[in-house]
């Protein structure tokens, strides 16, 4: 008998045109994990309206990334990939795993303390909960991995809390999920202030790559990037003024698929000006592809559309088991139907 894969599940915020960050921060390993695991992945819409979200972006956005992830590589239907507003069960879980999350334990989240600074005239009850709607977008599928940055692990300490203390309280109902940190994920900084992380919110034109920039953009943006006086392509972990020509190192080895030791001794005696240039180049080559296929797949309305409905199926199907699970263990009277 064939062995069971493992599950992981991910879920990705549409507040933002995906960028280079994202890309081979995440989303790029999304795609190896998809090879190996039983892997869902969604665009988590109900995160992001915890934010000021101007309506028109989001749906837009929300569309943009999902066709995004089918673009680099998931396979709809090897994988499960969906749109989590799709899915009324992780509203109904939250719901009910509110009720058994301790207020303390949400009013010492980091993210919550930083978002409620940055938008002071919306600390809205969403955002309090945030990390409760995450708790269940993960416990409902009973996912072994969940691949995360390192942001995001206090969420994952609380979905594992209230996973552990529902299961004390009522019998096992959730797996407890385990953190997947990949060592080939890179954390890429922004190009014009580098020892900032690449951000969709930066206010330079040039510090953020867009994965469906096009190819001139992404040289222009690349030839712009932030370096050092000291005109050496060579790689110097933590040292500050280094910041911006060790992101673009770590960018060109992550397109080329060489190590930093090749990179530099490639690069040795030559100017920053020429490997700007060919940074920019393997990136453009790099997204090309995803970016045809991003427009391929946009045009096909109708597939899309089929993909989004079959997403949410899929993920409905396993959702609704691990609720109706809850739902019962809680008390809630079921009727028969
Ligand atoms: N909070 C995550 C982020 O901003 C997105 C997310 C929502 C998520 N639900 C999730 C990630 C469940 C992993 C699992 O990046």
């Amino acid at each position: 008998m064939q062995e069971q894969k493992k599950r992981a599940l991910s879920g990705i915020q549409p507040t933002n045109t995906p960028h280079l960050g994202n890309y081979l921060g995440a989303m790029r390993n999304w795609v190896t994990l998809s090879r190996e695991f039983d892997a869902l992945y969604f665009i988590a819409d109900l995160h992001s309206i915890t934010a000021d979200m101007n309506p028109a972006m989001l749906r837009k956005q929300t569309l943009e990334s999902f066709v995004l992830l089918l673009a680099m590589g998931i396979e709809p239907d090897k994988s499960t990939v969906f749109v989590q507003s799709h899915v009324p069960a992780h509203c109904e879980l939250c719901w009910l795993l509110n009720c058994y999350t301790p207020y303390g334990e949400l009013s010492r989240m980091t993210q919550f303390k930083d978002k409620s600074k940055k938008q002071p005239e919306n600390i809205n009850a969403g955002l309090f909960t945030y990390p409760v709607l995450m708790a269940a977008d993960i416990l409902l599928y009973q996912a072994d991995y969940v691949p995360v940055g390192i942001d995001q692990k206090q969420h994952l300490e609380i979905a594992r809390n209230t996973a552990a203390r529902f299961n004390g309280a009522f019998s096992e109902t959730f797996k407890l999920p385990e953190p997947y940190t990949s060592p080939a994920t890179a954390k890429i900084m922004s190009l014009a202030v580098p020892d900032k992380k690449m951000s969709k919110s930066d206010s330079n034109q040039n510090a953020t790559v867009f994965v469906l920039d096009e190819r001139d953009t992404i040289i222009r943006k690349f030839k712009r990037a932030v370096t050092d006086s000291e005109a050496q392509v060579s790689y110097r972990e933590g040292d500050p003024n280094k910041a911006g020509i060790n992101n673009l190192i770590s960018i060109y080895c992550a397109f080329t698929e060489k190590t930093i030791v090749q990179t530099e001794s490639e690069w040795q005696g030559k100017g920053y000006g020429e490997f700007k240039l060919a940074v920019g180049e393997v990136v453009a080559d790099g997204l090309k592809d995803i970016q045809e296929k991003y427009n391929r797949l946009s045009s096909d309305k109708q597939y899309i559309n089929d993909c989004l409905k079959t997403g949410a199926q899929k993920a409905a199907a396993i959702a609704k088991r691990t609720l109706a699970k809850a739902q019962r263990k809680v008390g809630l009277m079921a009727v028969d139907s």
